[in-house]
């Protein structure tokens, strides 16, 4: 951490005091239970997170406040407020509710950034059901692993997307009901058994008991990559909520008059503990936008809807970097007041460019799928210090351990990132994989799979991941999913796949191929098999770069020597090559 330290003035100084105004002190005295008291819960003890995000406000001032700006394709624009959403969930819930869904069914979501995509997740977890985001980008094979492996009993679409689920349908018996939103009017014939969103919500009953959840019981469920196997599901329980809360609170440092703009999608965990249940279980108003990156739009709408605290990632500012003042210039932004980064490393750079263009510079933070809520992160009151993602936050204990995770190292020393357990929203399994939850669990630490160390003020460094899983743009992208969509190609005999470091997009993948009798080697052979990757899996996880090889390096067991490729496409050193084969 050689650039020079941001130094932060007096909580007194600050034109608006932050919530977390005593880093240390608060840290001191901090207990999770304290935070119970500003959560609402239902009679006997139950918590429901989307009675904690939405219904607890309209017994305030707060149920006529806007709760979402929402700014869409084609120039449309809607406002829901508090009482608005609480009444449309509640239809949603007695849609889902008319289906048969019940308790800890699992109905998953796969839209656009719609209004009608955060009212299904409110009415799904107000329902009692476990939800399942995912992205509208993902292509078939990426929504078959997931709903296979849910096993999800209701879909929520749109039209656009239909092809895709009809092409993997046939493989989901568990799958009863397909909800389609037809938000932008877009022509099409229903076919039998899809249910008209539109319609099922005209005929439903806006009064609905919210069910009476326990605060261990499971709510939402989020899909993530390891170095193995197809995705897994990290589930939620409402007792998340607890974490949501606070740290949007004293992280985000959320404020009653807030406009809160957070860019990450509900099909990644920042989407919905940020995008949705942190910033409206604080009663804040959020911005959604339908739109994708673009840096003029970008700016247009910060500036438009005037807002104030935002939360995005290393790859988008990395890209507004490169436009640089020359489009800073053309809109007013001095409405932000606080702005924050997750998802990889946020390079000294970025964060010094930020403190001169937007006046205040951007908080890096850290956390994972599994950790459900922020970590370790940079406060407002907080020096910063380029290239650290902060420090714990409060109630969070985070250590560097060693090897066999039985010592805590010192400050300097890099090693494993462990955090100590239990904490309100962490995840409670691994859907369906016991065992591999239990592997991420030792000598009373969560073993997180990051690299890092910390120095003599507690302030951490990310360093890189313990295993081959790639982070491209934020995102995470496992090496086997990646392996076996490829060997679904006919071309493709067999199939490795490694992470390349990117200037922008922190990493991206790149594909060794050997490639079946009678296929030759082309330049149009590598973009066919790109784009089948793409349209199987999404855009992040479609190798970037494909080499076609004779043949790929195997041990004698037969095992492709991923780690040998990596070392040799990087000129690292090769380690231990004994068990290659002749
Ligand atoms: O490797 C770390 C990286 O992203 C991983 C978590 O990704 P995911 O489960 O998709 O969670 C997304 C919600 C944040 C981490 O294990 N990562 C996350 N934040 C940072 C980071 N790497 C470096 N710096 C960060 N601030």
């Amino acid at each position: 951490m050689n650039y020079e330290i941001i130094k932060k003035p007096k909580c007194e100084d600050f034109p608006k005091r932050p919530n977390l105004d005593d880093y240390e002190g608060m840290r001191a005295g901090f207990r999770w239970e304290d935070i119970h008291k500003e959560l609402d819960f239902l009679p006997g003890g139950c918590l429901n997170l989307a009675y904690e995000a939405i219904d607890r406000h309209l017994k305030t001032d707060k149920k006529d406040r806007v709760a979402l700006i929402w700014d869409g394709r084609h120039e449309t624009k809607e406002r829901y407020t508090f009482s608005d959403l609480s009444r449309l969930t509640n239809q949603f819930a007695n849609v889902i509710g008319s289906l048969g869904v019940k308790k800890g069914d699992r109905v998953f979501t796969y839209l656009d950034r719609v209004p009608e995509l955060y009212i299904s997740i409110i009415g799904i977890v107000k329902a009692g059901a476990v939800v399942g985001p995912l992205f509208s980008a993902f292509g078939t094979e990426a929504i078959k692993d997931r709903l296979i492996d849910s096993g999800a009993k209701v879909l929520i679409t749109c039209p656009e997307l239909l092809d895709n689920v009809y092409a993997v349908k046939k493989d989901l018996p568990a799958l009863e009901h397909i909800i389609v939103v037809n938000k932008h009017n877009v022509p099409y014939t229903p076919k039998e058994g899809e249910i008209a969103y539109e319609r099922a919500m005209a005929e439903a009953s806006s009064e609905y008991q919210i069910c009476q959840t326990d605060k261990e019981d499971f709510c939402i469920m989020h899909y993530t990559s390891g170095t193995t196997g197809k995705p897994k599901g990290a589930v939620h329980v409402h007792e998340a909520i607890v974490g949501h809360y606070a740290t949007a609170k004293y992280v985000l440092d959320l404020h009653p008059d807030d406009i809160y703009w957070c860019t990450a999608d509900p099909g990644w965990v920042t989407g919905t503990s940020y995008g949705i249940f942190g910033p409206w279980s604080n009663g804040v108003t959020q911005l959604v936008t339908e739109v994708g990156f673009t840096v003029h739009h970008w700016y247009e709408l910060i500036a438009r809807h005037r807002v104030t605290v935002w939360y995005t990632a290393p790859t988008a500012i990395r890209m507004l970097m490169k436009y640089g003042e020359k489009e800073t210039k053309k809109h007013d932004l001095s409405s932000l007041r606080h702005i924050n980064s997750v998802g990889e490393p946020l390079n000294p750079e970025a964060v010094d460019w930020s403190k001169q263009v937007f006046r205040t510079a951007f908080h890096d933070n850290w956390w994972q799928t599994e950790t459900g809520c922020i970590q370790i992160a940079n406060y407002p009151v907080q020096d910063i210090k380029p290239g650290s993602m902060g420090r714990p936050f409060l109630g969070v204990r985070p250590a560097i351990m060693n090897t066999d995770i039985s010592e805590e190292l010192s400050a300097g020393e890099e090693g494993n990132l462990c955090l100590k357990y239990p904490w309100p929203s962490m995840f409670r399994t691994y859907w369906n994989k016991k065992e591999l939850y239990e592997s991420r669990f030792k000598n009373g630490w969560y073993i997180t799979g990051d690299r890092a160390w910390r120095d003599e003020e507690g302030y951490f460094v990310f360093v890189g991941r313990a295993d081959d899983v790639i982070n491209v743009a934020g995102h995470l992208v496992g090496p086997f999913e990646v392996e076996s969509a490829l060997v679904e190609h006919e071309a493709v005999a067999e199939a490795a796949v490694i992470g390349v470091p990117d200037p922008v997009r922190m990493e991206v993948v790149k594909a060794f191929v050997s490639l079946r009798e009678g296929y030759e080697a082309s330049q149009h052979l590598k973009l066919e098999i790109k784009q089948f990757v793409a349209k199987k899996l999404d855009a992040n996880a479609a190798p970037k770069e494909i080499e076609i090889l004779p043949t790929l390096p195997k041990t004698r067991s037969g095992k492709i020597m991923r780690r040998l490729l990596k070392a040799r496409e990087l000129g690292l050193p090769e380690g231990d090559t004994s068990t290659l084969e002749e």
